[in-house]
């Protein structure tokens, strides 16, 4: 479940420190991006020069970098994880956290961090058992923090009791086996709009778009594949499902796949609307083919076609999660929120032409995802199964 996730390690000033640098290569090997925010007392116990090397980022300790004087924005790592987790957390910073004292660079990201936080308690058995620690601890557990709890054993000062953090393979479990109940979408009903819709003009001819079905496609295989039951309502495409259980049914026109779509989302969980519906369709469709010779050119008039987000996002229930894609060319992140707020959707997802790698055709996209509270987040260019797997988090996190 760590694969890709990007994971702040906050690590403290305390003798456990040491396990951390374990920690940080266990979560490496799972797959996982790790920023490494250290305390200036954590630098008396490992230097950032092995928790870098390991990483493969700079180590994060001060407000500043020193010698280039760039700011380390704490609100961009806390927006950029997924998870945090601080191992060993020492009393100082457990009651810091408790209490928001942000007088360094771990606790301003603690207090900016959007994402789940784990907290692995490690110090002296009296300094636990101390009535204040354990006050601060169910704070931090009350605010909704996952609270790794500690163990007993023999300390480092040689006193046996409570105290010692948990081991590093039992703290990377903690945060691998929430991912997994998180975002498991068993007993859900997914439903999901892929590709273009085809506009008849004549019995051999239609007004239709690049679409390929694949962004579509990937959101279905991903969902099916976390346990949801998923049906696509699907234009025109060359794609079909790699997951066995995914249902597709096919449609041509815009009309028809309002139709299926509705039906569909009638018993929907989550709806996302990943078609690249034609917004016109020919006012009249000729009923034998259009000949050349002796003709003028004709010409087409065209009427709008339904919105079926937005016809979807009028009938939406309290419980239905519905999600649009937008394509923009210019003032992206305005027209995308403006898009969201006129569907009734509870999220969207922006893929700007501008990128390249982005959009139509390609196996890769390119996104950033703007929810109705307001929040946005900037992805990077993934392959679509990869970006597929975000949008689904993404979803998790907002039902
Ligand atoms: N959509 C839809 N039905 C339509 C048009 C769009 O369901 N007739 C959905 C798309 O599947 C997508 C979202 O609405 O999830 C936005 O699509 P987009 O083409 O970007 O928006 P439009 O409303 O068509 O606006 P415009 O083309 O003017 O940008």
């Amino acid at each position: 479940m760590l694969k890709g996730k990007h994971i702040i390690l906050g690590i403290t000033g305390g003798i456990a420190a040491y396990k951390s640098v374990s920690l940080l290569r266990l979560f490496v090997k799972a797959g996982a991006e790790v920023q490494v925010v250290i305390t200036p007392a954590g630098k008396e116990f490992i230097t950032p020069v092995t928790l870098s090397a390991l990483s493969g980022r700079p180590v994060i300790s001060e407000f500043f970098t020193a010698n280039t004087g760039q700011w380390n924005s704490h609100v961009d790592i806390g927006l950029w994880a997924d998870a945090m987790v601080i191992a060993p957390a020492t009393a100082s910073t457990i009651a810091k956290m408790a209490c928001g004292v942000a007088d360094n660079m771990l606790v301003t990201t603690y207090l900016s961090a959007k994402a789940p936080v784990f907290v692995a308690p490690a110090m002296d058995l009296d300094m636990m058992a101390h009535p204040t620690t354990q006050r601060n601890i169910d704070l931090l557990r009350s605010y909704g923090n996952h609270i790794i709890d500690s163990r007993a054993g023999e300390l480092a000062s040689h006193l046996v009791g409570k105290g010692r953090m948990a081991e590093p393979e039992e703290i990377l479990a903690a945060v691998d086996a929430f991912f997994e109940s998180s975002l498991t979408m068993k007993g859900l009903k997914v439903r999901v709009t892929a590709g273009p819709t085809y506009e008849k003009i004549d019995p051999v001819r239609f007004i239709g778009n690049y679409s390929s079905g694949k962004m579509g496609y990937a959101i279905a295989d991903e969902a099916a594949r976390r346990g949801a039951d998923v049906t696509v309502v699907s234009g025109p495409v060359s794609v079909s499902p790699s997951e066995p259980g995914v249902k597709v049914v096919r449609v041509e026109s815009a009309r028809e796949m309002m139709e299926a779509a509705r039906r569909e989302f009638a018993e929907a969980d989550v709806a996302v609307m990943a078609a690249a519906v034609a917004d016109y369709a020919p006012a009249e469709q000729a009923q034998s083919k259009i000949k050349r010779e002796g003709a003028e050119p004709p010409v087409i008039r065209l009427v709008k076609n339904p919105d079926i987000a937005a016809a979807l996002g009028e009938v939406k229930r309290s419980g239905q999660t519905l999600v649009g894609f937008a394509l923009e060319t210019d003032h992206e992140m305005e027209n995308a929120a403006d898009k969201m707020r006129r569907k009734n959707l509870d999220m969207i997802v922006l893929n700007s032409l501008r990128d390249s790698g982005a959009g139509f055709g390609t196996d890769t996209n390119l996104v950033t995802m703007l929810t109705a509270d307001g929040r946005s987040k900037r992805y990077d260019l993934k392959p679509k199964r990869e970006v597929a797997s975000d949008i689904l988090d993404q979803i998790c996190a907002l039902r």
